[in-house]
C-alpha cells in the first residue's frame, strides 16, 4: 500500500483526483519490476575485473537516468569510456555538462571497484582532446582507464556503499541537522578534487534556495522543448520501465491509471497559470524539505573539471549514504538554456559565486528521508559493451 503522501502526489500529478481518490489502492505494486533493477543485485557476482568495475560503475547517479555510457573493452588491461551520443539531453543540458558529471561519477565508481580488487587505475581523460565548451560531439571518448598491477591499490571504504546509494526523491525531515563529521568530510572531498563546496542549512539561506529552485522548475516546466525532453523520457508502468530501464520511471498507481484512461498526457506542456502547472508545482513540494542544500562549484568550467565534479559528487553521496543521510540533486537553476538565465544568476549570487569565474556544478537538497528510496532502473552491463 503506498504511503499516504505518495498517494496524494499521484492524485495531484494527474488531476481528476475526485474520480480516482476513491479507488482502492491495496494490491497495486509500485515497486519497480525486479528485472529493471537487477543490476543493483548483480554487480558483486562479476569475476572478471573489468566487468566487475563496469557492473559497479553503471550504478552511478546520472542526469535523467540516461546512462550515457559505452564501454570499449577491445584493448586488454584498459577500459575505454565513450559518451553515448544517443543519450544526451540537448535541451536541458545543452552543453553536455551534466552528462559529463554523470560520466565522472561512473569513472569514480569504476576506480573504487578496481581498488576493491587491489588494482589502481590511471584515468586518462579525453584521450582525443577535450570537447569544445558548448558542444559534446556524439561518441566523444571521455576517458581511458588503464589498469595497474595487482596489489597497486588498497580497498576504499566507500565501496560497500555503492549498491546502497540511491537518489531519494521523497520528503525529508526539516528539523534534523546534518552530522558535523559528514559536512567536514564533504568539504575535504571537494577540496581533494580541486572544487569548492558548502552546505546551506540556515533558515534564510534555505528559503532563498527554495524560491530559486521552485522558480527554475516552473521555467523548465512551461518551456515546451525542455518539458517535452523530459516527457519523452517518462516510463509509465512496469512494461515501459522494464523495456527501457532508463529515464524517469513512474510506477505509482495513479499515474498508471490516469495514463491508461487518457487523463494524464505527459506530452501536454503545462502553460503558465494552468491547472496542469499547479499540479506540477504541487509535486514539487517535497523537494522543498530537508536539512539543507549541499553545493559543489568549480573555478572555471573546463570539461576536465566537469568530470571531476561527477567524481567528487558520487563520493559525497556515498559518504552521505554511509552516514544514513540522503541526497537529491535539483539541477534546473544550474541549466544553461536561455530561459533559465534569471535563476542561474540568482543561484550563483545566493552562494556568493561569481559566474564569470566559478560554476555551480551540483546543488542537492540533503537530509533524512521519511521513506526509503528504491533502486532506480539500469540497463545492465551487456547494453553498454561495445561490440
Ligand atoms: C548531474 C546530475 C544532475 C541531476 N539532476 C537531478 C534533478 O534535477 N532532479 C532530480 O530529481 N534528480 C537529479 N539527478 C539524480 C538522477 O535523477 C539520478 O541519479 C538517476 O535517476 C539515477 O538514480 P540513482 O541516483 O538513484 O541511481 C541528477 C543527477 C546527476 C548526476
Amino acid at each position: 500500500m503506498p504511503h499516504p503522501t505518495t498517494r496524494r502526489r499521484f492524485i495531484a500529478l494527474a488531476g481528476g483526483g475526485a474520480v480516482f481518490a476513491t479507488l482502492p489502492l491495496a494490491g497495486c505494486a509500485t515497486a519497480y519490476p525486479e528485472e529493471a533493477t537487477q543490476a543493483w543485485r548483480a554487480a558483486h557476482a562479476e569475476t572478471d575485473l573489468r566487468r566487475h568495475m563496469l557492473a559497479h560503475a553503471l550504478l552511478a547517479p546520472n542526469p535523467h537516468n540516461r546512462q550515457p555510457w559505452i564501454a570499449d573493452l577491445t584493448q586488454p588491461g584498459r577500459i575505454g569510456l565513450v559518451c553515448d551520443g544517443e543519450r544526451l539531453l540537448p535541451e536541458t543540458d545543452p552543453f553536455g555538462r551534466q552528462i559529463l558529471i554523470g560520466c565522472g561519477a561512473f569513472i569514480e565508481l569504476a576506480v573504487i571497484a578496481a581498488a576493491q580488487r587491489g588494482v589502481a587505475v590511471d584515468v586518462q581523460l579525453f584521450p582525443d582532446g577535450a570537447p569544445a565548451a558548448h558542444t559534446l560531439p556524439r561518441g566523444s571518448r571521455v576517458a581511458v582507464l588503464q589498469l595497474g598491477e595487482a596489489g597497486s591499490a588498497r580497498p576504499d571504504p566507500l565501496f560497500a556503499q555503492i549498491p546502497r546509494r540511491h537518489t531519494n526523491k521523497t520528503a525529508y525531515a526539516n528539523d534534523r541537522e546534518l552530522p558535523a563529521q559528514l559536512t567536514a568530510q564533504w568539504a575535504q572531498t571537494a577540496q581533494r578534487f580541486g572544487l569548492t563546496s558548502g552546505v546551506v542549512a540556515d533558515a534564510g539561506g534555505k528559503e532563498r534556495l527554495r524560491a530559486i529552485t521552485r522558480e527554475a522548475n516552473e521555467i523548465e516546466s512551461v518551456t515546451p522543448r525542455t518539458w517535452l525532453e523530459s516527457a519523452h523520457l517518462m516510463r509509465i508502468g512496469p512494461h515501459a520501465i522494464t523495456t527501457h530501464r532508463d529515464g524517469i520511471s513512474l510506477n505509482g498507481t495513479m499515474p498508471r491509471l490516469m495514463h491508461a484512461v487518457g487523463l494524464f498526457d505527459p506530452m501536454e506542456v503545462p502553460s503558465p497559470g494552468s491547472a496542469n502547472l499547479k499540479r506540477v508545482m504541487e509535486r514539487w513540494a517535497p523537494f522543498e524539505t530537508g536539512s539543507g542544500y549541499l553545493w559543489l562549484a568549480s573555478t572555471g568550467n573546463t570539461r576536465q573539471v566537469q568530470v571531476d565534479a561527477g567524481r567528487a559528487y558520487v563520493r559525497l553521496h556515498l559518504q552521505a549514504t554511509a552516514a544514513g543521510a540522503q541526497m537529491h540533486p535539483l539541477s534546473q537553476a544550474l541549466q544553461e538554456f536561455p530561459e533559465m538565465r534569471g535563476p542561474y544568476a540568482a543561484v550563483h549570487r545566493a552562494l556568493a559565486l561569481d559566474p564569470q569565474r566559478s560554476t555551480l556544478q551540483m546543488l542537492a537538497r540533503t537530509g533524512f528521508a521519511m521513506e526509503a528510496a528504491q533502486p532506480s532502473p539500469r540497463r545492465g552491463l551487456q547494453a553498454m559493451l561495445k561490440a
